[in-house]
């Protein structure tokens, strides 16, 4: 199945499962060797990691947790008037090794947030572990420690990435074409 159609926009595969998950594998194993002996808490940023975090997960080889937490936008009431709130995170992060999980950094302007928020739980280290980056949409000045991709600034789709909520249960990465 290379073209698919989702909603309104057709999509041509970019990135095939068996390249996905050797790539993963590959940065499974760096990221076993780096944080050896720390028993990191793999955080897995809901929705779209959900798929890369559990092919992680099957490669990481030293004692390890996962918890899955989302990024929540409210109402606040500063300037800005949108708030965001880290959802779902129950054990302490005190003194812990973190490795985020996310799906895409595109302007990164999510993880900026997020590791805003990670700070005030006071871990001894933060780690990002991201399946995509798109590059040349970076606003931000970020350290993302393992990248398993580098796309062009391209609208995709496919494990686990969603178009208006559908599309995530694609095996393959995909990249809008008309
Ligand atoms: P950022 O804050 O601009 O880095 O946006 C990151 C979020 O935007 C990701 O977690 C995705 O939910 C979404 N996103 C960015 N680019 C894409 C894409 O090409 N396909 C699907 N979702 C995307
Ligand atoms: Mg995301």
């Amino acid at each position: 199945m290379n073209k698919v159609k989702v909603l309104d926009r057709n999509f041509t595969v970019s990135i095939k499962e068996a390249e996905i998950l050797k790539r993963v594998a590959e940065i499974g194993a760096q990221i076993s060797r780096d944080t050896e002996g720390k028993k990191p808490l793999f955080l897995a940023v809901l929705n779209g990691s959900f798929m890369f975090a559990s092919d992680l997960m099957k490669t990481i080889t030293t004692p390890c947790e996962i918890s899955f937490v989302k990024l929540a936008s409210y109402e606040g009431t500063n300037s800005s008037g949108n708030v965001k709130q880290l959802i779902g995170l129950n054990e302490s992060l005190r003194g812990r090794c973190v490795v985020i999980v996310e799906d895409i950094i595109d302007s990164g302007l999510t993880m900026q947030e997020l590791l805003k928020l990670l700070k005030e739980y006071e871990p001894s280290e933060v780690r990002i572990a991201s399946l995509l980056v798109k590059p040349a949409n970076l606003q931000v000045n970020l350290t993302v420690d393992y990248t398993c991709f580098e796309i062009p600034n391209d609208f995709i789709i496919g494990y686990g990435l969603d178009y208006d909520g559908e599309a995530r249960n694609l095996r393959d990465i995909y990249t809008v074409c008309d």
